[in-house]
């Protein structure tokens, strides 16, 4: 069976993808520094997809650990989600990520090339495109100055797949924008972990909603926008998951050298209140949120052009904002549960 390496495969988007690895009959083997993740993870991924997950706790950076794992285990591909993602964080300590999201592609990628192993799928995000000119943003639309250390760790990693296919180096790799990733696993085995106060919309509200959390603050509505509040292309995990697989399949036949990048999103943009009232709909409750101030360096709008992921990968987003919604709800009463 065809094994794939997920680093930060514990993770909310890594966790998801080893599931529908495992669905379309690949063999996901996990290594994961869980710095931002839970053991408990491996246990929910074995009562999901009903076998063992071989997995490694291991930080990418650490090219000793790295050439340990490419030996035992004959890959034939790796996803690399393993980074660290807050965007506030990053202008605090962005040396941290510099370090850490640009070393640990540049390790991977040196052991990929000692043991022969070409395709990697890279987690970029819709961040590199700032607030786009024109909408929906398609791949050709140039990318902007990063809005944080984080979107621009996003930006080096997709220059340094760029540079590294150019210098015929023997790799063929795929950068995906993730638009916003939300929702969970229908079992709601798995989803979202809240580790801290959200910085991102939808964990928020179902925190408020399950009462976790006194008031959502809605982050402005003075913005162009139908009801002033941001637009955002909001994507199912399980869609997400779900295009990291068909890109590894599509990496296959791509000859010795090879570079694509692909927005991953659902095409459809949404306002804060619209998630709001869509939260409201499929939970049966009243949200509490407030109108507050802007939050520095939010976007205005942006959505997704996905016509060339539909074309040559043949993917389209199957879930709507109220399945996610449902889902991640569904999630979150499960956490509440406990
Ligand atoms: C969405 C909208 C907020 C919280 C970030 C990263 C991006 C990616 C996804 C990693 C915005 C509004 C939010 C709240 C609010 N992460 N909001 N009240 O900022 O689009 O993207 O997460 O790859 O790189 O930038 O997502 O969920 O934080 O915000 O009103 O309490 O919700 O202003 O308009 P964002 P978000």
């Amino acid at each position: 069976m065809k094994k794939i390496l997920i680093t930060g495969g514990a993770g909310y988007i890594g966790s998801h993808t080893a599931v529908a690895l495992v669905n379309a009959g690949y063999e996901p083997v996990i290594i994961d520094d869980f710095s931002n993740s839970e053991k408990s993870v491996l246990e929910r991924l074995k009562s999901i997809t009903k076998r063992e997950i071989t997995w490694y706790e291991g930080d990418c950076n650490d090219a000793v650990r790295m050439r340990q794992i490419f030996s035992e285990n004959q890959l034939t591909g790796v996803i690399h989600f393993a980074a660290s993602k807050a965007v506030g964080e990053s202008t605090q300590v962005p040396l941290k990520y510099y370090r850490n999201n640009i070393v640990s592609l540049l390790v991977l990628l040196e052991t990929m090339a000692e043991f022969g192993v070409k395709d990697i799928v890279f987690s970029s995000s819709c961040t590199v495109y700032g607030q786009p000119d024109q909408l929906p943003v398609k791949e050709t639309t140039p990318r902007k100055a990063a809005e944080s250390p984080y979107g621009n760790t996003k930006k080096i990693g997709e220059d340094i797949l760029t540079d590294y296919v150019k210098s015929n180096a023997s790799v063929r790799a795929i950068s995906l924008r993730y638009f916003n990733p939300i929702g969970a696993h229908k079992t709601a085995l798995i989803g979202e972990l809240p580790l801290g106060v959200p910085a991102n919309l939808v964990p928020f509200v179902t925190q408020t909603g399950a009462g976790i959390r006194e008031k959502l603050t809605v982050f402005g509505n003075d913005y162009d926008t139908p009801d002033g509040t941001c637009i955002r292309d909001y994507i199912h995990v399980m869609d997400l998951a779900d295009a990291h697989v068909k890109s590894i399949a599509y990496l296959q036949d791509k000859g010795d050298h090879f570079y694509d990048l692909f927005n991953v999103g659902t095409g459809q943009g949404n306002t804060v209140m619209e998630v709001i009232k869509a939260f409201e709909k499929v939970s049966g409750k009243k949200l509490n949120y407030e109108i507050g101030p802007r939050r520095p360096g939010d976007i205005e709008k942006v959505w997704a052009d996905t016509g060339k992921i539909e074309k040559l990968l043949n993917w389209k987003a199957k879930y709507n904002l109220e399945d996610a919604l449902k889902d991640s709800w569904k999630w979150q009463l499960s956490l509440t549960a406990k």
